[in-house]
């Protein structure tokens, strides 16, 4: 794994954490009713510096504590333990359109009694633990997903998505993860992260904003949709933005990744890296998104200082 992170100063990692960041994937947009914005909580973990989120799985409702992964592939829960309970659990079957929309997909089963993550005639695909980078095979199947619509300044109204996509973990991926915390939100470009599915259920524009925590005692938010996003009343931070493209790396570099399969993650244009006034003296080629996908810079949530050629 290799790439040059504008994390390897402290005044960068304050300017990547601290500005919100719009991820302006692509505009489609559908026609009927639906909440403009949906919203979820950030905070962070002081142990792990691993930034979490909740979430609601299931029927009857089950609060999640997730890990948001901003390059994420697939979303995952422990299916194991703790013991996913649901009426409303679907196993996505082999050959089906849910399971074309995962890319390296295989046809698994399972000896044990019928569960989430085991059954028959199953969608498995990868999942990957991105802190130490494990990646594991899990069954796909989808549940309710309910989070919060928003207006912008508060959250609204609870919303649904009924066939929620996701990949069945066991509780072993979760040994380095946040105390509590049971699977990882994905925020990467696939068409099964979240945003892609949001968008999808809710016909809103696949683009989201995201405001980290600075520190375990502050709280930060994850905005899917428009704008507005008012963190204090009346201030719509869309407003004041700065603005750089996001690099497309031909080739991925996660653990997840297949040979050759372009990468899901975000990556930006860093030139130079000045701290304080003084230009830090680097190898200018680090910053460069090599033919193989190493190199350059790329945002991330979950690996927080990285540098290699
Ligand atoms: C899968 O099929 C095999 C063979 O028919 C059977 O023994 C097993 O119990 C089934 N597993 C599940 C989870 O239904
Ligand atoms: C920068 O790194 C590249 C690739 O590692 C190397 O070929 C080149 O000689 C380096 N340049 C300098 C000025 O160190």
């Amino acid at each position: 794994m290799a790439m040059a992170s504008p994390s390897v100063n402290s005044h960068n990692v304050l300017f990547i954490f601290s500005l919100l960041f719009v991820f302006l994937l692509s505009s489609l947009a559908q026609q009927s009713f639906r909440p403009k914005a949906l919203v979820l909580p950030v905070a962070k973990d002081g142990r792990t510096s691993q930034y979490l989120t909740r979430i609601h799985q299931r029927t009857p409702p089950v609060p999640l504590s997730l890990v948001v992964d901003l390059g994420g592939r697939h979303f995952w829960v422990a299916c194991d333990k703790p013991k996913y309970i649901s009426s409303t659990f679907r196993p996505s079957r082999c050959g089906s359109a849910q399971c074309a929309l995962g890319t390296h997909s295989y046809c698994g089963g399972c000896n044990g009694s019928p569960a989430p993550g085991c059954n028959n005639n199953t969608c498995v695909l990868s999942g990957e633990e991105t802190v130490t980078r494990v990646d594991f095979n899990g069954d796909l199947g989808s549940d309710v997903l309910s989070l919060p619509s928003t207006d912008g300044s508060n959250p609204g109204r609870m919303v649904s998505v009924p066939q929620f996509l996701f990949v069945c973990g066991y509780d072993l991926q979760l040994e380095r993860l946040a105390s509590g915390v049971t699977g990882m939100v994905p925020l990467g470009s696939t068409n099964i992260a979240l945003p892609a599915q949001l968008s999808s259920a809710f016909g809103f524009p696949r683009k989201f904003a995201i405001c980290l925590p600075s520190s375990a005692t502050s709280s930060g938010v994850i905005f899917f949709g428009d704008g507005p996003y008012n963190l204090l009343p009346n201030i719509d931070e869309s407003q004041s933005l700065t603005y750089t493209p996001l690099l497309s790396n031909p080739i991925s570099t996660s653990a997840a990744a297949f040979v050759g399969e372009p990468s899901y993650e975000y990556f930006i244009g860093v030139k130079s890296i000045t701290v304080g006034d003084k230009l830090l003296s680097l190898n200018s080629t680090l910053l460069t998104i090599k033919s193989n996908g190493l190199g350059g810079t790329k945002l991330s949530t979950v690996n927080r200082f990285s540098l290699g050629t």
